[in-house]
């Protein structure tokens, strides 16, 4: 009896049924996950709240467990752990527990981006758990690079082809300025990793845009008008709804995404109701 998988949207996205998480899955069903999720980009699965420990076997399935970004980039940043929740969890949370935030990103906006595309070895997946979710708002929605590359208008696609990208450091996704980041003055001087515009996956070989995110973009060589205009072209093909699949979470809900070929963003929700998510992520490569 094998896995059944549901696709959700027109682009990427499956469900996944017929897996408990709350046991770590055998190579068989492990394999066959790997397979949907690389052809769907990204994963649900419904309806199992899990420990910390099950989502973190989940995970150590699939490769190496990495610490969580601000870890990533050496920052004494965010709110720390409490004793119940283990040090390879990023607790993604707009709630304060005496006055201070339990976790990281608020209910403000996260605007579209790539996770921790602003180290030099950015994570393979990222993959979130719900357990407590507000009645609405906090939507998370995914989109397709590989098919935002392979439509790209020839023009488009000469001009970023063999480019290296700047991925600046200094904001979050949410916007908010990193402790001990000046503001940036001038995007070709923002600190950061350069990666190529255009990455190769390395499990699948297909191609995708890489473009981090929209904030202090950069594209080697161009002047600072033609950096913004390409960007702005290339930024506007891209967030078409045909390459988007968007997710309302429910309770006990777990997403798994290629965050080597995918871009996600939040909206925003009601800052007076809880928000709870728990957060892995997978080691990766260089993108090249
Ligand atoms: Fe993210």
């Amino acid at each position: 009896m094998g896995i059944e998988i549901v696709p959700l949207g027109e682009s990427l996205g499956a469900e996944i049924r017929g897996v408990d998480l709350r046991k770590r899955p055998d190579k068989a069903v492990t394999s066959e996950i790997r397979a949907a999720w690389l052809e769907h980009l990204v994963l649900l699965f419904r309806g199992a709240l899990l420990t910390d420990r099950n989502l973190i076997d989940f995970t150590l399935g699939f490769g190496d467990l990495e610490f969580p970004p601000s870890k990533l980039l050496n920052l004494a940043e965010g709110p720390r752990n409490g004793p119940k929740v283990p040090p390879e969890i990023n607790v993604i949370s707009n709630v304060k527990e005496n006055g201070e935030p339990i976790g990281q990103l608020g209910a403000s906006e996260a605007a579209w981006h790539t996770d921790s595309a602003f180290v030099e070895v950015p994570p393979a997946a990222s993959i979130l758990h719900a357990l407590e979710v507000p009645p609405s708002g906090g939507n998370t929605s995914f989109l397709n690079m590989i098919a935002a590359y392979e439509t790209l208008p020839d023009d488009l696609r000469r001009r970023i082809e063999g480019k290296r990208l700047k991925h600046d450091q200094t904001y979050t996704s949410a916007g908010d300025r990193r402790a001990g980041y000046d503001i940036v003055e001038d995007v070709r001087e923002a600190p950061g990793p350069w990666h190529p515009a255009v990455r190769t996956h390395p499990e699948t070989g297909r191609k995708a845009l890489y473009l981090g995110r929209r904030m202090n973009g950069y594209v080697e060589d161009l002047s600072l008008e033609e950096n913004e205009e390409l960007l702005d072209a290339i930024w506007a093909h891209v967030l078409q709804p045909k390459f988007v699949w968007e997710h309302k979470w429910a309770v006990g809900d777990v997403l798994m995404w290629d965050n080597r070929c995918v871009m996600h963003r939040r909206e925003a929700f009601d800052d007076s109701r809880r928000r709870v998510m728990h957060r892995t992520q997978l080691a990766g490569d260089r993108p090249v």
